[in-house]
């Protein structure tokens, strides 16, 4: 084992016939890995680990061809197992769904809509960022599908709260809000570590360097000798923007420079959204793929191969037989038919699956029912003009408002074009039920009444067409996303990381990205994994 040569081939031996996990745990016995509680590094199933070891690879059927399913099949088929998803709907991708003109959706209330979106504008209803570190964009780059930034913060997009003291009901640019807050905030920290309320926590010189951050952090005014009132003062900065911009010769400008009063910027609430930007998933720069997030889904179809998924199969009931797996499936033109395989793996949503007749064990049953669905709705508005950009300075981002509607997004594709998709809602909850119960042209014209006392009577006028989706009451999925009440209590969540006989789960319920494509597609990883090891140790 001192070899190099010797310890590389008896690590791949270890490899072929245990998989990834089995190969791992060697390399942490021989001191060659750490033992850290990360799963070792995803390692594709490859045609020569049958070849090698004198195995044959199996049949798989993979129940939904949404981005868990989709990549499930892709990584199991590049060691040459025989793959069949079966998909209810008649697209790939599931949630992963842009909706286009002429995408048609009946939702499960029996309410039809028709997307009447011009040439190239879409509405990513589902997923619609990546952040950089997620293995999505890893499978974007491998699959292909080019990206784009994503705008998920803007410092001239609005807050607007109703019901907040004085500042109630007026759009206030993120930039006025943030060089406020932090510019009170600092002033307060400043003249509480001057005069000594921190005595016990910094020493002399902490003072002094915490007094010269928070100086350029806030934009405050230094220490005046003798009048600690007078020191360290937040009266306002051109970080909140102009009234008349910068121009040639003479012209400097006239700064917006006067803040809101600072009990007002407490009671508005603005600062509370501002954590939002530091989070670990949502924090700029974002990235999305051009042309629309489905293009991820597509490029799957392509690479699993089309002929390997029958879509309009709806799943009727699942069948461990011993030997295999069985699942009845109403088929294209509404036959029924059976599919056979030696393993499945579904990634139908819990909440879907919990009402599919089969012969799964109790507990399994239980683990479904205890997944929580999430009520989630987004509208898009085509405009026929991108007023945002022409009128407001706005090229992407979000603007967060305590009404109903949440947050209106503005497009990060189409820049300077003629016309562009609003998202005029991305609700959750409370909110999105509300919407859910309404009609789509009662939903549009919620949405509408909210953003015209945001941006004004264009936003009502230069309206085109719209869209809008429940997603709680969206055929298929039944809700945005699920949430475990806890992830150990009775055992639940754990049962359903592993196989019931020979059906496996995969989704991004399964995983600790829920809510992101990541968690489908790590969560097919380990699926994939866990079967291979088992075939290969078989
Ligand atoms: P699904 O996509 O739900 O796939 C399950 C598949 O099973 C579907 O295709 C379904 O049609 C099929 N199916 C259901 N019943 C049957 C049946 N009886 N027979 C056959 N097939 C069936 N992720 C991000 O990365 N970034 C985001 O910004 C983001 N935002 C989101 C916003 C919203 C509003 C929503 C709803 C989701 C968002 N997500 C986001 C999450 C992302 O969409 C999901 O994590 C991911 O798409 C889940 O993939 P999945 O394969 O696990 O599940
Ligand atoms: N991950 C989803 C989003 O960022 C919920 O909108």
């Amino acid at each position: 084992m001192t070899s190099p040569t010797t310890r590389r081939q008896f690590l791949q031996a270890v490899g072929v016939s245990g998989g990834a996990g089995v190969l791992y745990s060697t390399m942490v016995a021989l001191g060659l890995a750490p033992a850290a509680q990360a799963a070792p590094a995803f390692r594709a199933p490859n045609r020569s680990d049958f070849t090698l070891t004198g195995r044959s690879a199996k049949s798989v059927l993979i129940l939904g061809a949404g981005v868990a399913g989709l990549a499930t099949a892709y990584e199991l088929a590049k060691a040459g197992y025989r793959v069949q998803i079966l998909e209810a709907r008649n697209r790939p991708g599931g949630r992963n769904w842009t909706v286009r003109g002429g995408t048609v959706e009946t939702d499960l209330d029996g309410q039809t809509q028709r997307a009447r979106f011009s040439g190239g504008q879409y509405l990513n209803a589902g997923p619609a960022r990546i952040a950089q570190h997620m293995v999505t964009l890893d499978y974007c780059r491998e699959l292909g599908v080019p990206v784009e930034v994503f705008g998920n913060q803007n410092a001239d997009s609005y807050y607007f709260n109703d019901n907040v003291g004085a500042l109630s009901g007026q759009p206030i640019r993120h930039r006025e809000a943030k060089a406020d807050v932090y510019g009170y905030v600092s002033e307060l920290l400043a003249k509480a570590t001057d005069q000594g309320a921190l005595d016990t926590h910094l020493t002399g010189e902490d003072k002094e360097r915490l007094l010269e951050f928070l100086r350029s952090f806030g934009a405050i005014g230094p220490r005046v000798a003798g009048d600690p009132a007078a020191s360290w003062r937040y009266t306002g900065t051109n970080r909140r923007g102009y009234e008349v911009e910068p121009g040639a010769g003479f012209q400097a400008g006239t700064p917006k420079l006067t803040p809101y009063p600072l009990s007002d910027v407490l009671a508005s609430g603005v600062g509370r959204y501002f954590s939002f930007e530091f989070g670990y998933d949502q924090a700029m720069l974002m990235f999305q793929p051009v042309g629309g997030m489905d293009r991820i889904a597509y490029a799957l179809e392509e690479a699993v191969g089309r002929r390997h998924i029958t879509y309009d199969a709806e799943v009727r009931s699942i069948s461990n037989t011993g030997a295999g797996v069985s699942v009845v499936y109403t088929g294209p033109g509404g036959r029924t038919r059976t599919a056979t395989a030696d393993f499945c793996v579904c990634t139908i949503p819990p909440q879907v699956l919990a009402k599919i007749p089969s012969n799964l064990t109790e507990p399994v049953r239980t683990a479904l029912a205890y997944a929580v669905p999430n009520a989630t709705g987004k509208i898009g508005l085509q405009y026929r003009r991108r007023w945002w950009e022409q009128d407001e300075k706005i090229y992407s981002g979000i603007t967060n408002t305590n009404l109903d509607l949440s947050a209106i997004w503005y497009p990060s594709y189409g820049y300077h074009g003629a016309k562009g998709v609003v998202v005029g809602y991305y609700n959750n909850g409370a909110n999105a039920r509300a919407y859910a119960a309404l009609s789509p042209a009662d939903r549009e014209a919620r949405a509408v009444a909210q953003g015209v006392r945001i941006h004004g009577e264009k936003y009502r006028t230069e309206l085109e067409t719209s869209f809008s989706v429940a997603w709680e009451r969206t055929r298929y999925s039944e809700g945005g996303w699920v949430s475990w009440p806890s992830r150990t209590t009775g055992g639940h969540y754990g049962r359903l990381l592993e196989p019931d006989g020979r059906v496996y789960f995969a989704g991004d319920h399964l995983s600790h990205y829920i809510a992101w494509q990541a968690g489908a597609f790590e969560s097919a990883r380990k699926v994939v994994t866990d079967l291979h090891t088992r075939v290969m140790s078989s």
